[in-house]
């Protein structure tokens, strides 16, 4: 197929797309949603728990940022063991609650 034809056959999915489906990200869910990751993020001196090890900081980061992360470990392209477990159970509307509460922290 032309790429032209692509691009009137994707248009107007993508506008429609882009209005109905646009996700708004849910503060209050992402706060019960990212409990699990406050045991490793969100801690002072940017060390999980215990703290053996640093963590980026993620609390008041920008909400576009962490959405691409969270999609980058789920898909792989970003590789790192635990937060790769940490996002594979992430549906597309978790990622926006989390990246919501995250992102409106100081
Ligand atoms: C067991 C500890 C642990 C848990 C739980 C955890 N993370 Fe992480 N996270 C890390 C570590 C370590 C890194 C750094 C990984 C790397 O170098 O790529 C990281 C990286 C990230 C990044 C990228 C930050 C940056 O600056 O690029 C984001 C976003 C993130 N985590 C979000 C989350 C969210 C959301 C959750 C909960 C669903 C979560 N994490 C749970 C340890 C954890």
């Amino acid at each position: 197929m032309s790429r032209t034809l692509w691009i009137i056959l994707g248009l107007p999915f993508l506008v429609f797309n882009n209005q109905i489906f646009a996700i708004e990200g849910n503060p209050a869910l992402g706060k019960k949603k990212s409990e699990t990751c406050l045991g490793c993020h969100g801690v002072t001196g940017y060390s999980n728990v215990y703290p053996s090890y640093k963590v980026p900081k993620i609390g008041g980061q920008n909400k576009d940022y962490l959405i691409s992360a969270l999609k980058a470990y789920k898909a792989g392209d970003r590789k790192h063991g635990t937060m790769q477990a940490n996002s594979y159970r992430l549906s597309e509307e978790d990622m926006h609650d989390i990246a919501a509460y995250l992102s409106s922290v100081k």
